[in-house]
């Protein structure tokens, strides 16, 4: 038995599909369908309102908070918190969120990983003017799908992101889950200068040259490796976000059976291993684990192993009298798409990912030659813009032709990898954002349904900044 609404969504959507088909659906649209027949989606294009409107109130500024080691670090902060707040919702509502910039810099908030109307996406020059300082903005969209999303400027990220703007928001399953505990880890890292401060030089040729701006600290919540208190026989649910400028973080959890039930929002198909864990920039990693009672009074220490030296991330302790566990067993899942027709198409388009002299910074990071210029209010005008149709698979195909690492994000959308240099993958999950490593040549196929020019860019804030951006313009078959 399926108790994922998803599964329901799926199955009334391929019925509506061949009906459609067969001219018993509307009278237009067995005419559209004989034309161009719309493929059944892998997953409902939307989801019934639960009739909620939450509101949230955001204000970004500049403040001084007590981070990393409990030092003052002077940052640009969402309500004055680095991450920001949590806004939390359930899948259905609509959030309706007034932004207040209070920045000395214009800015927007774009909301990663959500499907939602282009208007709200919160790209400037695309979907919205910049914010200016003392402007405002209200953002509101349904939310289509539950799991781990987040939010961050869309203007200047290099620095914006870096200086601390961030923040989670939670989409919940309708139906409980099986867990005891929450957690939210957001992974980031600090590059701080002589006087401990958020080193104020951006987009500095060697970060360019590199795989973004890395920093010295890392920390889980702004905290350098806090001490987690755990009860032992705690069934935990544990949201993983990288909000890094350029750091990939593999954090491993040694000694915990963990099963990793969620990526980039969507539920898995399956539980799946967490044992090589890997986060890119923009990624999120939900885990499922439960706290052996063998480790009552125990200490577990979460590794970074991304890199050839590996840190301490976070301490798990564990310790108090044991929490019976919940009557719910299993975490909601996803039926697994069925993709050999996108898998059996030829790339409706190929993204060369590469770098060149020149630019604003003196080297830009290029697709297919081109580097965007996102700042002023008309970026699009001058640039190639993608089409896709709308309800159709499309397969995308990236080609790393740098050394360095680009974690491709397209806004709006969810995609399957498909291939890795060629040979075919099945990771058994969706993402929005997808690691492509040195000289990697990688396939995803997606499904667009949400009309709109959608930004496809790297999430290496330094490569986006510096051109590695650009559109994909979603249309339905046949509309101008
Ligand atoms: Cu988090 Cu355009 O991205
Ligand atoms: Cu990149």
């Amino acid at each position: 038995m399926h108790r994922n609404p998803w599964f329901i969504g799926a199955a009334l959507a391929a019925l509506v599909a061949v009906l459609a088909a067969l001219g018993l659906g509307q009278k237009g649209d067995a005419v559209t369908a004989a034309r161009q027949p719309r493929a059944a989606p892998p997953y409902p294009e939307d989801v019934p309102s639960t009739g909620h409107v939450r509101e949230f109130e955001l204000v970004a500024a500049p403040t001084a908070l007590p981070l990393l080691d409990g030092r003052s670090l002077e940052v640009w902060a969402y309500n004055g918190q680095v991450p920001g707040p949590t806004l939390r919702a359930t899948q259905g509502d609509t959030v309706r969120v007034r932004f207040t910039n209070k920045l000395p810099q214009p800015t927007t908030i774009h909301w990663h990983g959500i499907r939602l109307p282009n208007g709200m996406d919160g790209v400037p020059g695309v979907t919205q003017p910049p914010i200016p300082p003392g402007g405002t903005f209200v953002y509101e969209f349904k939310l289509k799908d539950a799991g781990t999303f987040w939010f961050h400027p869309h203007l200047r990220g290099s620095e914006q992101v870096e200086r601390g703007l961030f923040g989670v928001l939670i989409v919940e399953d309708r139906e409980p889950g099986p867990f005891t505990r929450e957690l939210v880890w957001v992974l980031d890292d600090w590059l701080l200068d002589a006087s401990g401060q958020v080193d104020a030089r951006f987009n500095t040729r060697s970060q360019l040259a590199h795989d973004g701006r890395w920093g010295q600290v890392s920390t889980v919540n702004g905290v350098a490796q806090p001490e987690v208190p755990l009860r032992p026989g705690e069934r935990v649910r544990l949201r993983l976000v990288n909000v890094a400028n350029g750091r990939v973080f593999a954090p491993s959890f040694d000694g915990l059976d963990a099963a990793v039930i969620a990526v980039d929002a969507l539920a898995t198909d399956r539980p799946l291993p967490a044992s090589r864990l890997e986060l890119a920039p923009g990624n999120r990693v939900d885990l499922d684990f439960t706290v052996p009672e063998a480790l009552s009074e125990q200490r577990l220490e979460v590794v970074d192993r991304f890199t050839r030296r590996p840190f301490l991330l976070a301490t798990l302790a564990v310790s108090g009298a044991a929490v019976r566990p919940p009557a719910v067993t299993a975490a909601a899942s996803m039926p697994a798409p069925d993709l050999s027709s996108a898998r059996a198409r030829p790339p409706s388009e190929t993204f060369r990912l590469n770098a060149r002299r020149g630019g604003p910074f003196g080297i830009e990071w290029t697709i297919n030659g081109e580097a965007f210029q996102h700042e002023g209010e008309h970026a699009s005008a001058h640039h190639r813009v993608y089409r896709l149709p709308a309800h159709q698979w499309a397969k995308l195909r990236f080609v790393n032709e740098s050394y360095r690492l680009h974690p491709m994000h397209v806004h709006g959308q969810f995609f399957r990898v498909v291939a890795r240099d060629g040979t075919p993958v099945d990771e058994g999950h969706w993402r929005d954002t997808v690691l492509i490593g040195p000289r990697e040549t990688v396939d995803v196929a997606m499904f667009p349904q949400d009309e709109g020019a959608w930004m496809l860019h790297c999430h290496i804030q330094e490569h986006a900044e510096s051109g590695m951006m650009t559109l994909v313009d979603v249309r339905a078959d046949g509309s101008p």
